[in-house]
């Protein structure tokens, strides 16, 4: 017991990062076993029926939060723990305590979130459903919003006071991108959590689509763009092709994210000029997309090779890809010629695994294959396990995403051509236990990583010691 609390609660230099990891990768297998059950409901409606826990309304929501609050977001915030202090010339965070608390209070949340939405308690808007209601006389107060907003504090101070401590005066770019990431989510948590911030009718889903679009914006793009701004000059052993570059897309991002949100609301009656600036700012965002990807590519020239033997810098090539594709697609649905097609289909689904899973979860995937043996002092336990894990998630979300978008198309032609739903309905059978199998290959692969995760730091004796590799070619 002392050895665990002692792990937990540690001073160690990078310890908030390796443990930030671990309980991020739990989540994610949870959170995807989760998705995977709400998927076979497609497939058989009634296998579950008469539990309200286990009914699809409440599955969903525990799926997404614990995806994106537990996995994804607490891996970024491990991706941070690491980076920073590395490039503010620093042996750790200002505080490895303050990170590893921030780490139980995070996993405490995400027990309770899933606990709270299972027996119904929300606060039923996308991506925002974490509520953990008490109330005192007639105030109701939203734990759980509060808790998460704790949290991002604690990361941010932790983060700001790691960069001004730091031997290295120089702000490289992935500091930049970080400390926007940092000082903008709990602004967009603010807004959109009826936590903290209620208005009624058509204000409330404004401020709804806001945080729905920003979450993705100001939080997993800058911070998503800010770990890949780390590793691919890492990985490939370039200078970073542009400054000025990365420079400009971090500066349009935060102009063109903003007001982005009312694009999921354009056959909602809103005013028609919230919904132009939308739109428009929407197409503008492919400037910072370019600015970022340009970067990306042109410090790869040369080294794409290296990507047969190098796990890590496969992962990242992956969701360099998955950034290309998620935001050309983006734009393109986002013009109200195609939005008005293929609103409320699967589409839509399909875009939100290509940015999540094919994409940000893959530049979690990269850093950790980094950053874990550099933490841990070993080599990872399996290189032929994280092959696996390659291939698994790879084909599953190619597999899934293709199959959604076509999911999708069909059920929009039945839709506009005034089919009635019970007749379309029944042609999108097969789509739905193919995407259940694309979710089999993800939840297994995802397993398996874990288990490779598992073993490199609990068991450092049965894995190789790290040899000297600055690029990390060897450490997988
Ligand atoms: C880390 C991996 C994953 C992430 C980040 C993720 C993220 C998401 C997000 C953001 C949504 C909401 C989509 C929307 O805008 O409507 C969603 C919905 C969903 N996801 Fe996942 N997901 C992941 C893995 C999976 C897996 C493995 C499955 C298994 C098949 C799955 C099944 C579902 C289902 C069934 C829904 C509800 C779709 C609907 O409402 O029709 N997800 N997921």
């Amino acid at each position: 017991m002392q050895r665990v609390l002692s792990a937990i609660f540690s001073r160690e230099p990078y310890s908030a990062s390796r443990n930030l990891f671990i309980s991020a990768i739990f989540w994610l297998v949870v959170g995807t076993s989760f998705g995977l059950l709400a998927s076979t409901q497609f497939d058989m409606p009634d296998a579950l029926s008469g539990v309200a826990q286990l009914s699809f309304g409440r599955l969903r929501p525990v799926h997404v939060n614990t995806v994106l609050i537990g996995w994804l977001s607490m891996g970024y915030i491990a991706c941070m723990m690491y980076i920073i202090p590395v490039l503010s010339g620093r042996k750790g965070m200002w505080s490895e305590r303050l990170g590893n608390i921030t780490m139980v209070l995070w996993n405490l949340v995400m027990a309770t979130g899933i606990l709270t939405i299972l027996n119904g308690d929300t606060e039923g808007r996308e991506y925002a459903e974490l509520a953990g209601t008490i109330h005192i006389g007639h105030t109701s107060i939203q734990v759980l919003d509060w808790a998460v907003l704790i949290g991002l504090l604690t990361v941010g101070i932790n983060a700001w006071m790691t960069v001004l401590t730091g031997t290295e005066k120089k702000w490289y770019v992935s500091i930049w991108y970080f400390l926007g990431a940092l000082f903008w989510f709990p602004i967009v948590y603010i807004i959109g959590n009826r936590g903290f911030v209620q208005l009624p009718g058509l204000d409330d889903a404004i401020t709804n689509w806001f945080y729905g679009h920003n979450i993705l914006g100001m939080w997993f793009t800058v911070g998503g763009i800010g770990i890949m701004y780390y590793l691919i000059p890492r990985f490939t052993g370039n200078p970073l092709y542009s400054h000025t570059l990365s420079m400009i897309g971090f500066w349009t991002i935060g102009m063109f994210y903003a007001p982005t949100g009312t694009h999921h609301l354009l056959q909602s009656p809103l005013p028609e000029w919230l919904k132009s600036v939308a739109v428009i700012s929407s197409v503008f965002l492919l400037v910072p997309v370019l600015t970022v990807l340009t970067n990306f590519f042109m410090t790869m020239k040369g080294k794409w090779s290296a990507a047969a033997d190098h796990i890590a810098l496969r992962f990242a090539i992956f969701g360099g890809v998955g950034y290309l594709l998620t935001c050309i697609q983006g734009p393109f649905q986002a013009t109200r010629s195609v939005n008005w097609y293929i609103h409320f289909t699967n589409w839509v689904v399909g875009h939100a695994h290509l940015a999540l899973f094919g994409t940000f979860s893959f530049f979690v995937f990269a850093a950790s294959y980094y950053i874990i043996p550099r933490v841990t002092g070993r080599k990872m336990y399996s290189k032929p396990l994280a092959v696996w894990h390659f291939w698994l998630v790879a084909l599953g979300i190619i597999i899934m995403v293709l199959d959604l978008v076509i999911a999708g198309l069909v059920q929009a032609a039945g839709w506009h051509a005034g089919i009635p739903v019970d007749q379309w309905v029944v042609e999108l059978v097969p789509y739905w236990w193919i995407r259940s199998f694309s979710g089999v290959m993800i939840v297994f692969g995802s397993a398996l990583y874990m288990f490779n995760v598992y073993k490199t730091v609990f068991h450092p004796e049965q894995c190789e010691a790290l040899p000297h590799s600055p690029t990390g070619v060897v450490y997988v």
